[in-house]
């Protein structure tokens, strides 16, 4: 598959997870990529292995100087911008809103939808002059139900919906697509981290999350990180060419709403089944 032959992508928070998956599936499928992260290590290694396709660059998407950078070296290093990926993220702490502080607010809202913000401002800066571009930012299914992250999370989370929306009427002049996939349950680091897990404790706790996720959505297994890059690559082709604005949920059927209730009767009559034999 080439789909994403020529084109030049940004992929932020791609040392791990999405993100790593993103960056390998769009170079896989022909583009080349900015691979950006905190984590130089990671990052690094992920940009090593995908070779001359790819190049990293550090970038803290809390501060809008670096993302500037990023852009600036797609621009300088491959030419052009066709894809900026908005991913990069942490969950924080569960806290009762009585025990959250204003720092771990505008924490979650600076790396996780002020972030987006500077992503979209400066790939649309270069996506103007070329006269395209398509822009994928990483919400969650915590930004459209509750349970599934905590307050600041979900709320930046929202918010980087209704910012793709605006964008997306903004910038469709342009021929510039905004637009989010909506995460649910997926197999990566990011519940280890938030848990204060490193080194090699945080990479086994990824095997640990999948086994925990196997039925915690309507399809019985963990997403994985792959699921939403291959939705991310779709976004970034020209196969989408008229979706923007949009919000495509890679959550195996986590927001349907509650579990068919004739798969509760049979669970339970072959529960009742096993205590009896
Ligand atoms: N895994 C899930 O279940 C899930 C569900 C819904 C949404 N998401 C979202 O998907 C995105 C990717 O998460 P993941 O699950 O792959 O987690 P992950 O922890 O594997 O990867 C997140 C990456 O973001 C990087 N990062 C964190 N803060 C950063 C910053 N300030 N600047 C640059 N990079 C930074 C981390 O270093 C890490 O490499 C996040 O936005 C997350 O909120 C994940």
């Amino acid at each position: 598959m080439s789909d994403l032959n020529g084109k030049v992508a940004i992929v932020t928070g791609a040392a791990s997870g999405i993100g790593a998956a993103t960056a390998r599936t769009l170079v896989a499928r022909g583009a080349r990529v900015v691979v950006t992260d905190i984590d130089d290590e990671r990052g690094a290694d992920v940009a090593d292995e995908l070779g001359d396709r790819a190049v990293y660059q550090h970038t803290d998407v809390c501060r809008e100087g670096d993302v500037e950078s990023a852009v600036a070296l797609a621009t300088g290093w491959f030419g052009r911008l066709d894809c900026m990926v908005n991913n990069a993220g942490r969950v924080g702490r569960w806290t009762f809103l009585e025990d959250t502080d204003a720092d771990e607010w505008d924490d979650a809202f600076a790396t996780l939808a002020r972030s987006v913000f500077f992503g979209i401002k400066h790939a649309a800066r270069v996506m103007r002059d070329q006269g395209s571009g398509s822009i994928v930012n990483v919400s969650s299914v915590a930004a459209v139900r509750t349970g599934f992250g905590p307050h600041p999370y979900s709320a930046a989370k929202a918010a980087v919906l209704q910012l793709t929306r605006t964008a997306a009427s903004e910038l469709a002049e342009y021929r510039i697509r905004v637009n989010s996939v909506v995460p649910g349950g997926v197999a990566t680091r990011i519940v280890g981290h938030g848990a204060g897990l490193s080194g090699d404790d945080l990479d086994q706790s990824v095997d640990a999350i999948r086994q925990g996720l196997h039925r915690f959505q309507p399809l019985p297994r963990a997403g994985e990180a792959e699921d939403l890059a291959h939705a991310i690559a779709f976004l970034a082709s020209d196969d989408s060419s008229f979706v923007t604005g949009q919000d495509i949920g890679v959550d195996g059927g986590l927001t349907l709403g509650r579990k068919w209730p004739a798969n509760y009767l049979a669970e339970a009559q072959a529960a009742s089944t096993r205590v009896q034999n």
